[in-house]
C-alpha cells in the first residue's frame, strides 16, 4: 500500500495555518518594539494587610531619589487611588510604583504605554518619561466592583520643576 500522503486540501490549509501564525506572531514582536510593550518584570512582595495597618513601610506619593528619578508611590484599594493626583515634572524619569491593598485593579495612564495590573501581595513597578506637559487620567482598568468606573487619578506633569 502506498503511504496515505497529505491531501492537496490540508496542504493548503497547514499552510494557511502556519501564515496566520506567523502573521500573529509578527504583529506581537512589532507591537513589543515599537509601543514598548513588555510583561512586568518586578518581583516584590507586600502585605496588603501590613498596607492597611500602615507597618508596610508602604508611603504613597512622590519622592525624588538621589540620582534625580521622580518615585510614585501609589496604593489602590476599592474604588480609588491614594494619592488622588500627583504633580510631577516632564522630562525626567518617573517610576510608578504601585499596588492593591484589597482586589486585583488596574493602572493604566491614558495615552501612555504605562498599563501594569495591580495584584494584591505583589509590587508592580514600571518607568517611564512625560515629555508633553498636561494633565494625564490614571484609570483602573481592571473590572473591580460596582464602583469600579470611578476610579482614577489625575496626573498633571509641569514644565521646570
Ligand atoms: Cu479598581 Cu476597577
Amino acid at each position: 500500500m502506498k503511504g496515505a500522503g497529505v491531501h492537496p486540501y490540508e496542504k493548503f490549509w497547514i499552510a494557511v495555518a502556519f501564515v496566520f501564525v506567523a502573521t500573529f506572531v509578527t504583529v506581537i514582536l512589532v507591537a513589543a518594539a515599537k509601543q514598548a510593550t513588555g510583561v512586568p518584570d518586578h518581583m516584590e512582595m507586600i502585605d496588603p494587610a501590613a498596607i492597611l495597618a500602615g507597618t508596610a513601610g508602604w508611603n504613597p506619593g512622590v519622592t525624588t531619589l538621589p540620582d534625580g528619578t521622580v518615585q510614585v508611590t501609589v496604593t489602590a484599594r476599592t474604588w480609588s487611588f491614594l494619592p488622588d493626583k500627583i504633580v510631577i515634572p516632564a522630562g525626567k524619569k518617573v517610576i510608578f510604583r504601585a499596588t492593591s491593598s484589597d482586589v486585583i485593579h488596574g493602572f493604566d495612564i491614558v495615552g501612555t504605554n504605562v498599563n501594569m495590573e495591580l495584584v494584591p501581595g505583589y509590587v508592580n513597578q514600571v518607568s517611564t518619561v512625560f515629555n508633553a506637559p498636561g494633565d494625564y487620567l490614571l484609570l483602573c482598568d481592571e473590572y473591580c466592583g460596582i464602583e469600579h468606573h470611578t476610579m482614577s487619578m489625575v496626573i498633571t506633569v509641569k514644565e521646570g520643576i
